[in-house]
């Protein structure tokens, strides 16, 4: 069970979506509009895009997050941005461990644990990703799948840090496929996230923050949101359109 009066986390993920034209106009429309939300916000945007959204975001609650980063601080690693470098510029929140680059750039739990490191001891909070794919759902091998996911990544990683990590459980058959488990798997599984933690030694069960993530929308925020087990939102497709994003924010509105 989460901490009462805990605020909500409804981070949106932007993947690769958004010119800096594009982000300023979102942004703009977000501050102006976003006036009863009870919710902290991160927006985990481009890396193209975050200089414009650290400024646009000065001296609001908004926060800035990155999608990826690298485990080593500096050097020849051609393409790479730093966790260093990314603090230097105004960002307090990367994710790792995003199912789309485990799949699609072949990120394996060790790096993960590598940029995990990397991310914390520069000073980044940390969305870490984890979930399971369709087969293993069927196979009943999920909690199997998200316990090693967990232990794997947060290997060596220093007691006083793990409240800088934020978990997203995110299904992989449930991102950007319309569909989601039902509100009593969601809460049941962000509560054994909770209790894996737990069992590391680390930090208490309430003072994990355990997101979900996965077709989200206007119509199913509430539900998911308000789960004993859940602290907030990672949102991908209903982060994209404004209109849709501040209705998921208003909806956490006391
Ligand atoms: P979705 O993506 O909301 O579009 O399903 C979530 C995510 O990938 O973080």
């Amino acid at each position: 069970m989460k901490e009462k009066n805990k605020d909500l986390i409804i981070a949106g993920n932007w993947k690769m979506n958004k010119t800096p034209k594009e982000a300023g106009k979102l942004i703009n429309k977000l501050k102006t509009e976003d006036k009863n939300s009870a919710c902290k916000i991160v927006l985990c945007v481009p890396f193209i895009d975050i200089p414009l959204a650290t400024d646009l975001t000065q001296n609001t609650l908004i926060s800035i997050g990155a999608q990826n980063c690298y485990f080593e601080k500096n050097g020849a690693y051609t393409g790479e941005i730093s966790a260093e470098m990314l603090k230097e510029i105004g960002v307090e929140y990367v994710i790792i461990g995003h199912s789309e680059r485990r799949i699609y750039f072949n990120e394996t739990d060790e790096q993960i644990n590598k940029k995990i490191n990397s991310a914390l001891k520069s000073g980044l909070k940390v969305i870490f990703c984890i979930g399971e794919n369709l087969q293993e759902r069927e196979n009943n091998i999920t909690e199997e799948k998200l316990i090693i996911q967990i232990k794997n990544a947060l290997y060596k990683v220093d007691k006083s840090q793990i409240e800088n990590i934020i978990i997203a459980y995110e299904p992989v058959w449930a991102i950007g496929s319309g569909k989601t488990p039902n509100k009593d798997e969601i809460d049941h599984i962000c509560q054994i996230i909770r209790n894996t933690v737990f069992n590391m030694g680390k930090i208490l069960p309430e003072e994990i923050s355990v997101l979900y993530g996965g077709s989200i929308n206007s119509k199913n925020a509430k539900e998911i949101l308000t789960l004993p087990n859940v602290d907030g939102g990672l949102i991908g497709g209903a982060s994209l359109d404004i209109e849709e994003f501040l209705k998921i924010i208003n909806c956490t509105a006391k």
